[in-house]
């Protein structure tokens, strides 16, 4: 039991008078006995509620006030006030004291007894429930505060727990998110320091006027400057078209002269193809232009695209791209028998561009968006100087984003030209859940092109005339015959005996037996396919190489079938 001190019923109420006065006799008595002692020394007792042990209704949270009338004046004046509660078998009660902290209190050092307020902390191992508080103000143990009645450590309250949970976890985050963010900034500058030193190293570009846009990073007549970009500049490039050299369903494309800067009084110019949308068919050039906008398109096998205009004087719009003299390949192969060689070239070749575009990963390894064709077709395929081939007219070409919900798929419905379609798209039965079933249907198409490329190979024995798939070029089947031929008969274009004679058309047909198959999960992919051409390369044992035959001289202008 406890030394309670001047026990005073009357001290509340009237505590201040009552302590001035108790004080100052006190004083006084201090300065008699202790001659010496200074008035640093002196200390006042304090007042403090002293009931020892009650039994209480506090519940151990929040606030309570104790149900304590004693309020003492502490016997010695380095006593603190002090409340506990414990709670046992439901038996809970508040305990309270004057103590001098200097000495342990139930084995426990009070080290709060200089707070104005008796906050109530946890203590475990106590054999019951058990919280304590130490306070210096007067009468401050009346009024008892649970910061938790959460168990943790015997001293450290929730909050300074919860803030060094927070900054423990949330410091190593923000510290390693500077470093990614510094890192990756440092990069960017570096990278550009490093693309303008390039720049500057490089031969000199007049940027003067739009001409000095046609200079290109490979050496070639074309520019890349402005590649893959809208010409956002109010002043148009200055080109004069020549002649019209095709015809599609949206556009007309024409072989037309970029004018460069003049030298020695002569005009200098760059051959290029310009595709010319009317003002009805915005939103073909547009779908165009946006798939020509991704950088990650440019390939050798893919038309280069240099700039898209608007002209609005004459309401067209305008696909500025390379040119190709020696046209599409469907007039190439109209006008040529080609030998095992040239049937590598552009059989491998068609096949990368495809792949290519059905990639989701660029050459260096990075993401890209895979891109589907959906009208392939000789027509829409140029033939480069190198007899390899150039994919071109992406107007219904579709980026395959994942963002592209199923019903956007679907709305974007049965497209193409109905002889290449893939049986699946002649009856509207694609499967909108998977991507690749889109590029599925561009195989099928590829198989028929390479069908019309063996078609007119003179490995192959005997070459017919030139003709399309599934019938004559001035023919257009529609979907309907389309459906009879493909889907009610499964007809494929004929493979005579005669072509196997040969290794490599027989691998080429075999390849191509596969990717026309009427499963579309059965087919080979473009990547495989191409794979495929580069195995073949030695596979010309009976033919050798033989330059290509001009079967037709006179310049004929195929029309692209709507
Ligand atoms: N026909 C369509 N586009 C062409 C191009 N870029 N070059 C030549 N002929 C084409």
């Amino acid at each position: 039991m406890k030394k309670r001190g001047v026990y005073s019923p009357f001290l509340n109420g009237a505590t201040s008078v009552f302590r001035f006065w108790y004080g100052t006799i006190l004083f006084g008595s201090i300065l008699l006995d202790q001659p010496e002692a200074s008035l640093s020394m002196i200390k006042i007792k304090k007042l403090c509620k002293f009931c020892d042990t009650q039994v209480t209704n506090c519940s151990g949270t929040g606030s309570c006030k104790v149900e304590c009338d004693i309020t003492a004046i502490c016997p010695h004046a380095n006593e603190v006030c002090v409340s506990i509660w414990r709670k046992k078998d439901n038996n809970v009660t508040l305990e309270t004291l004057c103590y001098n902290p200097a000495h342990k209190l139930y084995g426990l050092v009070l080290e709060d007894y200089n707070n104005s307020k008796c906050e109530m902390k946890e203590k475990k191992g106590m054999g019951s429930e058990f919280f304590i508080c130490s306070c210096s103000e007067d009468e401050c143990n009346e009024h008892v505060f649970f910061t938790s009645s959460f168990p943790f450590g015997p001293s450290d309250s929730l909050d300074s727990q919860v803030v060094s949970v927070i900054l423990v976890s949330l410091v190593p985050l923000l510290v390693l998110a500077v470093l990614v963010i510094t890192s990756f900034y440092f990069y960017r500058v570096y990278r550009q320091h490093h693309a303008t030193s390039k720049r500057k190293k490089g031969p000199p570009v007049d940027f003067s006027d739009a001409h000095a846009i046609m200079m290109d990073d490979e050496g070639s007549d074309i520019s890349s400057t402005h590649a893959n970009n809208l010409n956002h500049n109010t002043e148009l490039l200055p080109i004069e078209l020549d002649v019209q050299v095709g015809k599609g369903r949206f556009a007309e494309v024409y072989r037309a002269k970029l004018k460069q800067g003049s030298s020695a009084g002569e005009q200098a110019f760059e051959t290029v193809a310009v595709k010319i949308f009317p003002d009805e068919e915005y939103a073909s050039w547009k779908n165009e232009k946006d798939i020509f906008s991704d950088a990650d398109l440019r390939h050798e096998n893919v038309l280069h695209f240099l700039t898209a205009e608007e002209r609005k004087v004459q309401k067209q719009y305008w696909l500025i791209t390379a040119y190709h003299p020696r046209g599409n390949l469907q007039e190439y192969l109209t006008r040529h028998i080609i030998s095992w060689q040239d049937l590598w070239l552009l059989g491998g070749s068609l096949a990368r561009g495809v792949a290519h575009l059905h990639s989701d990963h660029t050459p260096c390894g990075r993401y890209k968006v895979p891109i589907v064709h959906r009208d392939i077709k000789s027509s829409n395929i140029l033939v480069n100087s190198d007899l390899t081939c150039c994919l071109c007219d992406f107007g219904l070409g579709l980026r395959l984003d994942n963002s592209l919900s199923v019903d956007e798929l679907a709305n974007s419905g049965q497209v193409g030209t109905a002889r290449y379609m893939a049986p699946e798209v002649l009856e509207s039965r694609i499967n909108l859940e998977n991507i690749e079933s889109f590029k599925q249907t561009d195989v099928y198409s590829m198989a028929l092109v390479l069908w019309e490329i063996t078609s007119r190979c003179s490995a192959v024995g005997e070459v017919k005339e030139y003709e399309p798939p599934f019938g004559k070029v001035r023919e257009h089947p529609c979907v309907e015959s389309m459906k009879d031929s493909v889907l009610r008969d499964r007809g494929r274009p004929e493979i005579p005996n005669s072509w196997i004679n040969h290794p490599g058309i027989q691998m080429v047909c075999a390849t191509i037996d596969e990717c026309w198959d009427h499963d579309p999960e059965a087919r080979l992919t473009a990547q495989c396919v191409a794979e495929r051409f580069s195995d073949m390369e030695h596979l010309d044992k009976l033919s050798g190489r033989s330059d290509s035959e001009e079967k037709i001289p006179e310049e004929i202008s195929v029309v692209d079938e709507k």
